[in-house]
């Protein structure tokens, strides 16, 4: 018995399996339990010897199971520690890593043009007074051009500003000339969308204050921004325009080359001298404010333009309502990427 016993312990493949074996020789109705159990029916002079032969083998099994036991103990933490290892030379999972939106961008590089020509950035507000935003524009309410820029109207008389001109005035009525200031932000107009319409927007403002700015400051300005974006081979053209805010008034093109060998021009934006009525709109504002009235007789020129128009050619976007959807499609593209 002892044998069959020992064989069938170091068999055992598990602790289930040994636990079996166990219960079989040494449990409570086990074979070996129940021999000691039998040693009361023998006669007295055989009882000694066949209890301590039995107590032999029950010391032999006990010794084997828990040798047994321990090398099927040992085996299992060993699987378990394989199991759960850690590979510290296997590569990360990725982070999900976000990225600056393409207008963002197109504004990063705009606004990096205009800060090495020593412009003030600033932002203002979008919503707005109407005096800010035509009034003092030289765009009166009986003005035909509140028409071309269909505005929506908060109930308290304000309005979501039509343009980024807005912050021509706030910056006047705050600061003294001379001055640079370049002025980004949203804008809103009250029209139906397409491809190339949206109600929500963007702008980017650029004002210059002084004495003796004239016209060809205000082209050599625009021909560094298209040098800016687009290389030493841009070029800029300029054809009449009429905003009531700049006389004269122009709208500028970029003609540029692309990386892939295309070539267009590309309607950017307007500009201008800025009107006299606006500088006396400003003084105004200022008198109002007390200060001194100080931009009647100077000379400035500003301009605004849309980065929607880039970054719709830079980065092949063929739908303006496709930077504000947040479809992962469009904007997933511009991870990672800063
Ligand atoms: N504010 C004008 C627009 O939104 C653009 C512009 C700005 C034109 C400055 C001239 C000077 O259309």
């Amino acid at each position: 018995m002892q044998q069959e016993a020992i064989q069938e312990i170091t068999q055992a493949p598990t602790l289930e399996a040994l636990q079996q074996v166990k219960t079989k020789y040494v449990g409570k109705s086990g074979l070996v339990t129940k021999e000691l159990g039998a040693l009361g029916k023998l006669p007295p002079e055989e009882r000694k010897a066949r209890g301590a032969e039995i107590n032999a083998v029950r010391q032999a099994i006990d010794a084997a199971l828990q040798e047994r036991e321990g090398i099927l103990k040992r085996a299992a933490l060993d699987e378990k520690l394989a199991s759960e290892a850690i590979d510290v030379t296997l590569p990360g999972l990725p982070l999900p890593a976000g990225g600056l939106h393409p207008i963002t961008r197109v504004y990063d590089d705009l606004i990096g043009i205009y800060q090495r020509m020593g412009y003030e950035v600033v932002e203002g507000p979008e919503v707005e007074g109407e005096h800010h935003n035509f009034e003092a524009l030289n765009i009166p309410w009986y003005h035909p051009a509140r028409d071309l820029q269909d505005t929506f109207w908060l109930e308290d008389g304000r309005l979501l500003r039509t343009h980024t001109s807005n912050m021509q005035i706030r910056y006047m009525v705050e600061h003294d000339p001379p001055l640079k200031m370049v002025s980004r932000g949203k804008v809103y107009r009250y029209e139906a969308t397409d491809a190339t319409h949206e109600s929500m927007f963007h702008q980017l403002e650029g004002l210059v204050v002084g004495e003796g700015i004239s016209m060809a400051d205000l082209k050599g300005t625009i021909a560094e921004m298209a040098r800016g974006l687009y290389g030493p081979t841009a070029q800029v053209r300029f054809q009449p325009s009429y905003y009531p805010f700049v006389e004269p008034g122009a709208d500028f093109a970029v003609y540029w080359n692309n990386p892939r060998g295309e070539s267009k021009w590309l309607e950017l934006g307007g500009c201008g001298m800025v009107h006299p009525n606006v500088f006396r709109a400003v003084d105004d504002l200022r008198e109002a404010a007390g200060r001194d009235r100080i931009y009647e007789g100077m000379t400035g020129f500003a301009f605004g333009l849309g980065p929607e128009r880039i970054a719709m050619l830079k980065y092949k976007i063929p739908d303006i309502r496709y930077f504000y959807a947040n479809d992962p499609r469009v904007i997933g593209q511009f991870r990672g990427e800063l």
